[in-house]
């Protein structure tokens, strides 16, 4: 079931489109993510899906409500975590998530346990009742995350939420976005780690330029690279005495030596493994290792991107 339909989204500002001619679906419980360098149009992007930012012409639909058209009803289904955080510095963590709940209609008692609970899953508890300004970080980064989950919306939008915070904050970060995916939730990213991007994403869109340059899951992405399938194999003893003679066994695959007791079987379908090792168990030659090689998701952008990944790390300003 499709949560987000986006179709030819263009945004300009002056003559420059930002974002050029964007088109793409999440289904429902997946995680989409937007992989693209600075300036690349992925704040743009979620600003017009979020309906704050008004696209020069296109279409976006959340839940089968029109965005443009019916802003607010769409964002009753949303939580929003923007690159800038949006709570108060004065306030506490309790009293953040609290008044977050309030402008969503949520009753005093209702918004004070949801808060306790997401204070207690984004490990706040003991920083409940310190000011936001004395957070680190990590901890603003996760408390303004608990606060777009504070109505328990449908999807959830975020914009770089791990970028510029610490290693622990972000592993949190990641690990709680999973549960919620495992718990229903739909959820658009947008990112400039490759790491991130493969380890979060069901499926990835590269954008450059403000154009999707590919999309897909991380299998496709890959396949879009890829001609042959490699299978490294590695052996207890030197095996060069014997690939003339698997060459022959096996005529539909390209073998190469790597090392005496390492080689490449380079095939353009994929084959199966079972008849390799009883090739080698034949002549007793133990294999220690068979297994198919895949190119890196980094591999992938810069040969589909044309841009090198140094770009994509750039690390920006704080929070
Ligand atoms: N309000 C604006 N006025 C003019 N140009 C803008 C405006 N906002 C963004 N841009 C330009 O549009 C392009 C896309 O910007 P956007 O912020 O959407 O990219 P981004 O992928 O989010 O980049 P980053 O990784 O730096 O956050 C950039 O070239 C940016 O300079
Ligand atoms: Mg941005």
């Amino acid at each position: 079931m499709t949560m987000i339909s986006v179709k030819n989204l263009i945004k300009k500002y002056g003559d420059f489109a930002a974002v050029n001619d964007v088109s793409f679906d999440v289904k429902k419980g997946e995680i989409f993510g937007f992989l693209g360098p600075n300036g690349a149009g992925k704040t743009s992007t979620i600003n017009m899906m979020i309906g704050l930012l008004k696209p020069n012409s296109g279409r976006i639909t959340i839940n089968e409500i029109d965005v443009i058209k019916q802003t607010k009803k769409a964002q009753e289904i949303m939580g929003i975590v923007a690159d800038e955080s949006n709570l108060y510095n004065e306030m506490n963590g309790f009293e953040n998530l609290c008044f977050c709940g309030a402008l969503y209609g949520m009753k005093k008692k209702e918004r004070e346990h949801k808060a306790r609970e997401l204070l207690k899953l984004f490990k706040l508890t003991d920083a409940s009742t310190k000011t936001f300004k004395s957070y680190s970080k990590g901890m603003k980064r996760k408390l303004t995350i608990a606060a777009a989950l504070i109505h328990s919306p449908k999807i959830l939008f975020l914009d770089e939420p791990t970028t510029g915070i610490d290693v622990e904050s972000s592993r949190q970060i990641r690990e709680l976005l999973l549960q919620l995916k495992n718990n229903g939730t739909t959820i658009f990213i947008t990112t400039h780690y490759i790491e991130e991007a493969e380890r979060l994403c069901d499926r990835i869109a590269f954008i450059v330029q403000g154009k999707i340059v590919a999309s897909g899951t991380i299998s496709e992405l890959m396949d879009k690279i890829t001609q042959n399938h490699n299978v490294h194999i590695i052996t207890n003893k030197d095996v060069q005495d014997y690939i003339t003679d698997f060459q022959k066994c096996f005529k539909e695959s390209k073998v190469s030596l790597k090392k005496p007791n390492k080689l490449v079987i380079e095939t353009e379908k994929r084959i199966p493994l079972l008849p390799i090792l009883k090739f080698f168990q034949e002549k007793e030659i133990e294999v220690y290792e068979a297994k198919e090689i895949h190119p890196s998701l980094e591999e992938v952008f810069i040969k589909l991107t044309g841009i090198e990944t140094s770009v994509l790390q750039k690390e920006k300003g704080g929070f």
